[in-house]
Parts: structure tokens; C-alpha cells; sequence
């Protein structure tokens, strides 16, 4: 194992920015999931309101999106939204090159692989976590990636197995030749995936097993390890991050995106929230801003849980859905928000 650990460090001295990179490797991190449906711009441009140094997943863009979409609407994002990771699954690096050109176009904060997509389209397109099972092609991948940004943080997103059981040799295997090409991060949803169950259940029934992370950091304590899976409370996140590197929340922010506020206290204790008519008030500015761009239901969507389980969060409920469907009308919004918080 030893001599393992010194080929990855071999791998990181020459990395261009030596040291430098180094060091902010090992700082702590948490992120917010990449989350397909809910992680686009307009959930980051609102998630930013609440926490200002928080990192951010897109969505997962296939490199096929990448090559035939519109660039802007496929990859654009505004720069308040930084640090943002563009989360890209492709089955191999096959067709990289002409997506790697208009990836270039736009400054993210890192690449991320997904190597944890259990569903029937990604087994069916070779991508996700089938590619568990094929570490030479992620290296490839890797590889590729990091000649063509070699200042930009690689990272890959994977679960500790594929199938009913663990498998700690599987996934050192596959971290180990990822590293060597160049990935400097791993995400570890701390369960398997179970090819014969859908992707909701994939996040529930595999139990979720956070000791196998934490072998995983003590195997490699030179890489970035970051814990992700049913994380629900800063003590739980406190907990994790004396084992390892980062903490990745997916569910739990998205169905309380308040949750946010406590999470930046943990970059910077002296953080003041905004307050319900701040975060509403910066929102709609938003809203307007975009509205050139975009119809303002693609923003207001993620707006149902930001006042959800309060007393007349009924009635913010209804609001939305009826601002939905009519021109955007700021004041709406506002007296509900005043109803709610009187
Ligand atoms: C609606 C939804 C969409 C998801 N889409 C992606 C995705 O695009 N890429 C990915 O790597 N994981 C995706 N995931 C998985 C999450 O990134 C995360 O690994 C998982 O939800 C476990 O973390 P949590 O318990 O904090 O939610 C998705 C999860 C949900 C709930």
C-alpha cells in the first residue's frame, strides 16, 4: 500500500501548481449535490443568497448536451455563483475534445465525472456508475480533462460498490488509477448502487456505510476524500470532517434550503443571515434581472421550500402556483411573505 500511496504522491509533486494546490486540497469543504432537475442556475443563483462560500454541483450535462446544446443555456452561469463545479457524464473520452472546447468558454471552479448514476439511461449510455467496473477509461477521461485544464480541479463522484456489498478493493483500485491520471477529488456516496432498483430507491435502500469512506481517506490521505449521503445537521458534518475532507448535501438542502445559512457559519462563524425579506427581496431582484432571459416559473419552481413547514407556508405555497401562471408580480410574493412571517 505504501508503495501505492507514493506513486499518487509522485503524481501530485509534479502537479503545476505544486504546493499551492496542495494546500487548498487540504483545507475543508462542503458542497451542495449535483442534482439533476434541481441544481440548475436559478436554484444555485438563490442557494448563493443564503450561503456566499458554499460549493456548487450543476446538474449532470452529458458531453452530448455539451456538443449539440446551446452553450449558454447548457453550460452558462452567472459568476455570483462561484465556486461552481460542472458535474459532465460521458462513457468514455471518446467524444470529449469538441465538448472540451465549449467547456473552455466558461471559468468553473472544477470538473467533476459522474461515476455514480445508477438509472437505466446511464447503464443503457455507459456512463455513471457503471463505470465503476472500468477505472481505465475514468483515467482516461481524467486524463484528457486535466491536459486541457490543467489549473482546474478533476474530481470524480462514485459510491463504495456496485451491487449488494461494499467492495473496498473495487473502489482503492479504481481511486488509484483515477489519481495517477490526474483526478485530485473523490466524492463517495457512502452506499452502493443496486443495478435492479431505480434511482430513488438507490438513494435510500443501500445502507449507507460511512466507516467505508473514512477507510478510504486513511488508504489515501493525500486526495481530497469528501462524505456524501443522508447528511442532515452541522453535527453530523462536524462529525465527518474528522475523517475526512468534505461533506456533499444533496436532499437535505433542497427541502430546507435555510439549512444553507448554518452551513456557512462553518466557513465563517461571524456570517449574519439575511433575513426572509433580504433573501426574498435579492430573489425577486433576480427574477427581474432574468426575465429577459427566462420565464420566471424556471426561477419561482425552486421557491416552494423556502418557506415550507411554517405557518402559512400553505399560502406561499398557493402563491407561487398562481404566480406561476400569471406575469410576475413582486408584490404577491411580498404580502405572503409578510402574512407568513406576522
Ligand atoms: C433529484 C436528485 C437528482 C440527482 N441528480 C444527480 C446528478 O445529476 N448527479 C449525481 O452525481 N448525483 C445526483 N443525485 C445524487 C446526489 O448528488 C447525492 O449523491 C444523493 O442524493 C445522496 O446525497 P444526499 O443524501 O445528501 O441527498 C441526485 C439526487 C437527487 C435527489
Amino acid at each position: 500500500m505504501g508503495e501505492r500511496l507514493n506513486g499518487i504522491q509522485e503524481v501530485r509533486g509534479s502537479s503545476p501548481l505544486g504546493s499551492t494546490i496542495y494546500q487548498l486540497k487540504m483545507q475543508k469543504e462542503i458542497s451542495v449535490a449535483p442534482m439533476v432537475g434541481k441544481t440548475d442556475r436559478h436554484f444555485r443563483s438563490l442557494a448563493r443568497i443564503l450561503s456566499p462560500s458554499i460549493l456548487l454541483y450543476t446538474e449532470m450535462i452529458h458531453v452530448n448536451s455539451i456538443i449539440y446544446g446551446n452553450p449558454d443555456t447548457i453550460l452558462g452561469f452567472n459568476e455570483e455563483e462561484l465556486p461552481v463545479a460542472l458535474q459532465i457524464a460521458t462513457p468514455s473520452r471518446k467524444n470529449l475534445a469538441p465538448a472540451v472546447e465549449k467547456i473552455k468558454n466558461f471559468k468553473y471552479s472544477e470538473i467533476n465525472i459522474n461515476c455514480g448514476c445508477p438509472s437505466k439511461a446511464a447503464q443503457k449510455g455507459e456512463y455513471g456508475i457503471v463505470l465503476l467496473n472500468k477505472p481505465k477509461t475514468v483515467a482516461e477521461i481524467v486524463s484528457t480533462l486535466k491536459e486541457n485544464f490543467p489549473y482546474t480541479t478533476i474530481s470524480v463522484k462514485t459510491r463504495i460498490g456496485l451491487g449488494e456489498k461494499a467492495s473496498l478493493a473495487k473502489v482503492v483500485n479504481f481511486i488509484e488509477t483515477a489519481a495517477r491520471a490526474g483526478a485530485e477529488k473523490f466524492i463517495l456516496h457512502s452506499r452502493t448502487a443496486i443495478l435492479g432498483l431505480n434511482t430513488k430507491k438507490n438513494r435510500k435502500i443501500p445502507p449507507l456505510q460511512y466507516h467505508m469512506v473514512y477507510k478510504i481517506k486513511e488508504i489515501f490521505p493525500n486526495l481530497k476524500i469528501v462524505l456524501n449521503g443522508g447528511v442532515k445537521s452541522v453535527e453530523e458534518i462536524r462529525n465527518h470532517l474528522l475523517h475526512v475532507d468534505g461533506v456533499m448535501i444533496g436532499r437535505a438542502i433542497y427541502q430546507n434550503p435555510w439549512f444553507l445559512t448554518e452551513l456557512e457559519t462553518l466557513y465563517n462563524p461571524n456570517f449574519v443571515p439575511p433575513t426572509p425579506h433580504q433573501f426574498l427581496n435579492r430573489a425577486i431582484s433576480y427574477i427581474e434581472r432574468e426575465s429577459g432571459n427566462v420565464h420566471h416559473s424556471k426561477i419561482v419552481k425552486h421557491m416552494y421550500n423556502f418557506f415550507k413547514n411554517r405557518r402559512g407556508s400553505k399560502k406561499w405555497r398557493k402563491t407561487l402556483n398562481s404566480v406561476t401562471k400569471t406575469d410576475f408580480d413582486s408584490h404577491l410574493l411580498q404580502d405572503t411573505l409578510d402574512y407568513i412571517l406576522s
